[in-house]
């Protein structure tokens, strides 16, 4: 699959065929699976990649100038060219590609001034890169509960606020947009930046607004299978000139390099009084990320058709909560996340597996995910899961009744409907006598 996929057209999901008895039994218990192919994802090789893309990366290989700084000037490299880019898809003043969407994060910690050793909140729920950017950052993660759609929730942050917290980091997990109109206007209350993770939801919007935009920095990665996607990398975006340059001086823009991004005036500050981490992008990785630029829109357009397609034909199926957006289309896509509230989700996500779907519970005992709060380790003084877990009960709760089934936008509406199927599948089986987990 590549980025010449059709453009997307809408599509009904099929009906679910009853079948024989083989296609009813479960296949964990000896029936037919769903499916026999592979589920689509990135490290099988469903990439959204298009011929032109290779050949950008390929030109900028043969050029020999790998570096972004050199005798060109800043809009003259593909570092530059990208920054540029990213400012208007984005609507920021600034833009600054980096190694890492760990690295974009941490700068816009750093940049935004926080005091090293300060606390500084994220949700209980994401990936572990979070807390880890903090940490990178010198700063502390102090945690806070998820409301029943995994969203970092205002109440329980409100109930915990201290004032030596220093910052808030929102996270749009799993391309899900966090409130984060509101939890903005909590954070300007208090007078402490927020920071967007705004990584797993590249170029989705809330109310007509892309996601990163809303706070003091958005950070972004380019990692695996993002919206953009070159193997590793990543960006942040600002409108606070300040933040920016302490970034760019941050990232590794010594000698008067910082000079560069402020084609139009003097930086704020020389950054001599910053260390210098060397979180750079490359060019080679800037050129293949300009091209899939270009065709962000498309892969978006699948992202939300898909997600589309399967949210709408499970919704209201009985025993599982499909995750509700803050506002009507407020997702990526890249991801369908439900609940099965009360029951085992552990044994659906393995029963999912067995008809060939690719899912996983994540706060499962059997099988290690650092997206449940209690695997980061590195933040307690205890290694007692129990002990860990009660520190955010519900988010503990939740994350055990969630299953996550990756949706590349390489699914075609066959994949969809087979995934549909499985779920539908899986809950009725799972309803009926002769199966028990
Ligand atoms: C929510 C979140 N934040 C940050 C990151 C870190 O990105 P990177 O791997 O580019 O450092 C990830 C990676 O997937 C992520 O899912």
């Amino acid at each position: 699959m590549n980025g010449n996929n059709d453009a997307p057209t809408p599509t009904r999901p099929k009906p679910v065929s009853t079948g024989s008895e083989l296609d009813r039994q479960l296949a964990l218990h000896g029936g037919r699976p769903v499916r026999h192919a592979p589920w689509p994802t990135y490290d099988k090789g469903a990439v959204f990649i298009h011929p032109d893309d290779e050949d950008a990366a390929v030109r900028a290989i043969r050029s020999h100038l790998y570096f972004r700084y050199d005798h060109r000037a800043e809009n003259e490299t593909e570092c530059g060219r990208f920054e540029d880019e990213l400012c208007r898809y984005f609507g920021t003043r600034h833009a600054l590609a980096v190694s890492s969407g760990t690295a974009a994060l941490a700068l816009a910690v750093m940049g935004s001034g926080v005091p090293p050793g300060s606390l500084v909140a994220c949700p209980g729920f994401t990936f572990v890169a979070t807390p880890s950017a903090i940490v990178l950052a010198g700063c502390r993660p102090f945690l806070v509960e998820v409301d029943d759609d995994l969203r970092m929730d205002l109440d329980d942050l409100r109930r915990r606020w201290r004032p030596d917290i220093r910052a808030v980091v929102v996270v749009h997990m799993r391309g899900f947009a966090a409130d984060v109109e509101a939890l903005a206007a909590f954070a300007a209350e208090q007078g402490v930046p927020l920071i967007e993770d705004a990584v797993p939801a590249l170029g989705a919007e809330l109310h007509g607004r892309k996601l990163g935009t809303f706070g003091a920095a958005g950070a972004f990665s380019t990692q695996s299978d993002k919206a953009l996607n070159c193997g590793e990398g990543g960006f942040l975006v600002t409108d606070d000139s300040t933040l920016f340059a302490r970034a760019v001086a941050l990232s590794g823009a010594y000698e008067g390099r910082l000079r560069r991004h402020f084609p139009h005036g003097e930086p704020p500050l020389t950054g001599l009084d910053l260390p210098l981490l060397s979180l750079r992008m490359d060019e080679i990785r800037a050129a293949l990320l300009r091209a899939e630029l270009t065709r962000l829109p498309q892969r978006l357009a699948l992202f939300h058709r898909n997600y589309a397609h399967v949210a709408a034909a499970l919704a209201g199926l009985p025993g599982i909560a499909v995750r509700r957006p803050v506002a009507p289309g407020a997702y990526l896509g890249e991801a369908f996340v439900f609940r099965v509230p009360g029951g085992d989700a552990g044994w659906f996500a393995r029963a999912l597996r067995a008809e060939g779907i690719d899912a996983r519970n994540i706060g499962a005992d059997d099988d290690l995910n650092v997206r449940a709060f209690w695997n980061w380790r590195f933040l307690y003084d205890t290694a007692d899961p129990g002990q860990i877990r009660a520190m955010l009960p519900r988010t503990a709760r939740l994350l055990t009744e969630t299953v996550d089934v990756p949706l590349s936008s390489n699914l075609t509406p066959d994949d969809c409907d087979e995934l549909v199927h499985a779920v539908r599948k899986v809950a009725a089986a799972r309803d009926t006598a002769q199966v028990r987990p």
